[in-house]
């Protein structure tokens, strides 16, 4: 059962998530923490008041107290700072690795058995920060990003072959950044190759158009990154949780040898149900897609650099 999901970060994407869990499913309680006063007690205010559009019965509250994360089942982590145009990657990473550390000593003091899944970027170093300082068993610790990719992957898709989302079998996997791996070769459209339906221009595009539209949405938005599709995202996540689905979905998760790759977190298709990652699929690698994956290991030198 999961009775309780707490949610750290009342900005836009957690504010949104907050919102979808009260509207779609039934919890005893969801708490909101953010350490910007009033915010997460006047996002959760405005949500209860859809109550009477759901019918709904969970408790939602909304605090500057971490203590309000008690035995959360889930704690989803969106808390630090969204990129904003022209940020460095560099620079976004010592602050919101900071707010890593403070909010994992939270979690591990507060939710000792909760599932953890990250947001907060950059993505993949701080699901590892997280992982390392709550010290949780690697299932319970898992960060959403690649999903996120795989559902802007889909909506390119369609845009291109005008065909139903459905009829795609395609995802993303690899880092959370312009270094994803957006393996067209692994697409299918209704069991057939995509380059039944896309010559080898087009497919490339699609490529390039997935891995660059975070940005493209962040140079549009200037001051603010996307908030609609990631917290849509987080919520199927969460769902694939609570109805203990065994749905298989790219999460970035702590690799202990698979794919080539130890003690770093990468995206890879994982079995999700109540237990958090029940297991992380090894699928097979072109040999262009075995190199991109390794350039984890390079984006993982940033946190030495750090002294993390
Ligand atoms: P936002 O700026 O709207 O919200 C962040 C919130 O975190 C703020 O309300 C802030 O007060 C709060 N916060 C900062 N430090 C905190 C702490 N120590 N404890 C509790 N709360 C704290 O940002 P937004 O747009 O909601 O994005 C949140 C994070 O998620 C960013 O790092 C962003 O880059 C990332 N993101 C990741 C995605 C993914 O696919 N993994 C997609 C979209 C955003």
């Amino acid at each position: 059962m999961v009775n309780k999901v707490s949610i750290v970060g009342a900005g836009a994407v957690g504010s949104a998530l907050a919102f979808h869990l009260f509207s779609r499913l039934s919890f005893k309680e969801i708490a909101v923490v953010d350490v910007a006063e009033g915010l997460a007690k006047g996002v959760s205010l405005d949500i209860e008041d859809t109550r009477s559009f759901f019918d709904s019965s969970t408790q939602i509250i909304g605090t500057d107290d971490f203590c309000a994360i008690s035995n959360s089942d889930i704690v989803v982590v969106t808390a630090g700072v969204a990129r904003k145009d022209g940020m460095s990657r560099q620079d976004l990473l010592k602050i919101n690795a900071k707010v890593a550390k403070d909010v994992s000593m939270h979690i591990k003091e507060h939710a000792p058995s909760a599932i953890v899944i990250v947001v907060t970027n950059p993505l993949d170093l701080i699901t590892y920060i997280f992982a390392k300082e709550t010290g949780f068993e690697r299932n319970r610790v898992l960060g959403m990003g690649s999903s996120l990719d795989s559902a802007r992957l889909l909506n390119i898709l369609y845009e291109a072959c005008k065909v139903s989302t459905s009829c795609f079998e395609a995802f993303v996997f690899g880092l959370h950044n312009n270094d994803m791996i957006v393996s067209t070769d692994k697409i299918r459209v209704k069991g057939e190759a995509v380059s039944k339906f896309l010559n080898k221009e087009a497919i490339k595009k699609i490529q390039d158009k997935t891995a660059l539209r975070g940005g493209e949405i962040v140079s549009f938005l200037k001051n603010r990154s996307a908030s609609f599709a990631p917290s849509f995202s987080i919520f199927r996540l969460i769902e694939a949780i609570y109805e203990d689905k065994n749905e298989i979905i790219p999460v970035c998760a702590l690799l202990q040898g698979e794919y080539g790759l130890r003690n770093l977190c990468v995206g890879v298709p994982c079995v999700i149900n109540r237990k958090g990652i029940e297991k992380i699929i090894e699928i097979e690698l072109t040999e262009e897609e075995k190199q991109k994956i390794l350039i984890a290991k390079k984006e993982f030198l940033q946190l030495k650099d750090l002294g993390l």
